[in-house]
């Protein structure tokens, strides 16, 4: 089924919850919703569901509007991050559950539901576990239960609310792969949401990425990580530091900033803000450079520097521990600062000059409110 979300708008009291969402999802593509929290996934996820309205926008699946359509009547197989099994039924009748409760008419006759829970139980890896109950599952094998849960159903269309957030980082990649593989073999579209970037680049064909309700950025993961379309996409994809700079021509120069590695951009001439992440930042010891390495801390693999220059502020970079230059690193040294890639983007006009501070996503949402 194809998915076609046009000019969406949500409100809850006085907050904007989505604001004006165009999306477009191919039949059988699986597409992941990545976002701070409090950027409208769910939101979005449960009007299309059906448990909750729109105020204005269209929804329509396969060319039929869904916003007609009561939440019962659209076959929808949703997964929660916390999904509620029925604690006093087996794995088998948690998954049967959605086709023994159909009305009559519709209900297939038992031996055709126990046939079809037999084949989702060996085609999910869980038919060990078919006669357990919840309680005795480990969380993993319960997500496993409820995807199986939601595909018995047929579902047109598959919802996933960070299924896996609450299970440790091990078995979530174990998950991401098997959740490709039955997305791939049922052929299902799918909208997967998460807040953890590498689980929607591993995961996805496409990473729709939404902040504050709105829509920032489409696209697969190498053009969203190397290219960010929007200030807000480059933090969130880890490109904490801002630093001032100076356009000419397209050409960037900033205080004891190397910027010959970064592209010309076609930007006008003047003040500019340049986004990046702090692995993308060599320092590079120099006695006649402006930036003094303030604070020196190692994780074993890296150091992460901080650094401050006298007008600009404060930046961070995260240097390979084992790299060349690691050992004149220390605190008090003067450094000029190689950047390796970098985002550049016009001066926001409405905002105050910018200064080298590393702002998280969050943070920058919390202040855009
Ligand atoms: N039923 C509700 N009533 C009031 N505010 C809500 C309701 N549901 C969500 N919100 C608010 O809407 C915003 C987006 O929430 P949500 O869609 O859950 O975001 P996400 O899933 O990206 O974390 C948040 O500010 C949240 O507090
Ligand atoms: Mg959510």
């Amino acid at each position: 089924m194809s998915i076609e979300i046009s000019a969406m708008t949500k409100r809850f009291g006085k907050t904007d919850v989505l604001r004006g969402i165009d999306l477009a999802v191919q039949k059988g593509e699986l597409v992941a919703l990545l976002g701070p929290s409090g950027s409208g996934k769910t939101t979005l996820l449960k009007i299309i569901a059906g448990l909750e309205w729109p105020d204005a926008g269209r929804l329509a699946v396969d060319d039929q509007d869904w916003l007609q359509l009561a939440a019962q009547d659209r076959r929808i197989g949703f997964v929660f991050q916390h999904y509620a099994l029925f604690p006093h039924m087996t794995v088998r009748d948690n998954i049967a559950f959605g086709l023994s409760v159909r009305p009559r008419a519709e209900r297939p006759g038992k031996s055709v539901i126990a046939a079809k829970v037999d084949e989702l139980l060996h085609f999910l890896q869980i038919a060990h576990l078919a006669d357990r109950y919840p309680g005795q599952l480990s969380g993993g094998q319960r997500q496993r239960v409820a995807l199986g849960r939601a595909l018995a159903i047929e579902p047109k269309v598959l919802l996933l609310d960070e299924p896996f957030g609450a299970l440790d980082a091990a078995i979530r990649r174990d998950l991401r792969r098997w959740l490709r593989g039955v997305h791939d073999a049922t052929g299902s579209t799918t909208i997967f949401v998460t807040h953890d970037q590498e689980e929607a680049f591993e995961l996805a064909d496409r990473v729709v990425v939404m902040g504050a309700g709105r829509i920032e950025q489409i696209g697969h993961a190498d053009a969203i990580h190397d290219h960010p379309a929007t200030p807000f996409v480059a933090q969130f994809m880890g490109a904490t530091v801002e630093l001032p700079v100076t356009l000419h021509s397209g050409r960037a120069d900033g205080a004891g900033l190397d910027l010959s590695a970064l592209t010309r951009r076609a930007l006008p001439d003047g003040p500019a803000r340049l986004l990046v992440r702090p692995q993308d930042i060599t320092p590079v010891p120099d006695a006649d450079a402006p930036w003094r390495i303030t604070t020196r801390m190692s994780n074993g693999a890296h150091l992460r520097l901080v650094l401050n220059h006298p007008e600009q502020g404060e930046a961070e970079a995260d240097v390979p521990r084992r790299a060349v230059q690691a050992a004149a690193l220390v605190e008090g040294a003067p450094v000029r600062l190689k950047i390796e890639a970098g985002t550049i983007f016009p001066q926001d006009r409405s905002a105050p000059p910018a200064t080298a501070t590393p702002k998280s996503p969050q943070a920058r949402l919390e202040s855009s409110r």
